[in-house]
C-alpha cells in the first residue's frame, strides 16, 4: 500500500479527508487478519487445564463437534466453538468477552447464547458453590431460551469427556474463515447516515479510533 504523501495529523482533531480515507484502507485490510486471530485465540485454550479432564481447547472443540452432530447450524457450531475464548483473557467474565469478539459476524442468536452461557450452567453445579442453581430464570421469556438450553445442557455440559471422539481444531478452520470473513456489521451509533440525513456522518475510521 502506497505512503502518504499529505500532513498525518498528530491528533485526530487533525486528521484530514485524505488522511481518513487513507486509514480506512488499512483498517478494512484489517478485517482480513480476524479469521486468523480467531484460530490464534482458540490455539491459546490449550494449555489451560485448571484440574479439569480436558483442556479448553479439547472442551470447545467437543462442544462443537457435539452441536455440529446434533445438525445444528453453521452460526450456532461456531458459537460452540468459541464460546469459552474469552477465557484467554479472564474466566470471569468470559461469556460477555467471547461474544463480543464474535457479535460483528455471528448472527445475533448465536451471540445472545454466547453471552448468557454461564447463567444457564448453573443448574449443573451452582447449588455446590452456594451460587443460584436457576440463573437461567432470568431469561426465561427470551425467545431464543430454548437454544441456550440445548447449547448448554447438551453439548457445553458434556464436553469433558477425554474419550469423545473428538474434531480436531482443522475441521473447525474451515467454519471460522466463512463466518469471520463475512461483512462486519457496525452498531448503529457507528453506521455513516445517509446523504438525506440531518445527522452529522460518523468519521470512515471510527472503528479503529
Ligand atoms: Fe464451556
Amino acid at each position: 500500500m502506497a505512503g502518504f504523501e499529505g500532513q498525518k495529523g498528530r491528533s485526530m482533531g487533525e486528521f484530514s479527508p485524505d488522511y481518513l480515507s487513507y486509514l480506512d484502507g488499512f483498517v478494512r485490510r484489517d478485517l482480513d487478519e480476524v479469521p486468523g486471530r480467531v484460530v490464534t485465540q482458540l490455539r491459546l485454550l490449550e494449555p489451560i487445564v485448571e484440574g479439569m479432564e480436558v483442556n479448553q481447547l479439547e472442551h470447545s472443540l467437543q462442544t462443537a463437534t457435539r452441536a455440529e452432530r446434533a445438525g445444528a447450524t453453521l452460526d450456532i457450531v461456531v458459537a460452540a466453538l468459541v464460546h469459552d475464548v474469552g477465557k484467554t483473557i479472564s474466566n470471569e467474565n468470559h461469556p460477555a468477552i467471547a461474544a463480543e469478539i464474535a457479535r460483528p459476524w455471528l448472527s445475533e442468536e448465536a451471540c445472545w447464547v454466547i453471552s448468557v452461557h454461564q447463567d444457564f450452567q448453573g443448574i449443573h453445579y451452582f447449588g455446590l458453590m452456594g451460587i443460584d442453581p436457576m440463573l437461567r430464570r432470568r431469561h426465561a421469556s427470551h425467545p431464543w431460551y430454548e437454544l441456550a438450553e440445548r447449547f448448554v445442557d447438551d453439548w457445553d455440559n458434556h464436553a469433558f469427556d477425554p474419550d469423545y471422539a473428538t474434531l480436531p481444531l482443522e475441521h473447525f478452520v474451515p467454519m471460522v474463515d466463512e463466518v469471520f470473513s463475512r461483512t462486519a456489521r457496525r452498531p448503529p451509533w457507528l453506521t455513516p447516515c445517509s446523504a438525506t440525513s440531518s445527522e452529522p456522518a460518523s468519521p470512515a475510521s471510527a472503528r479503529g479510533s
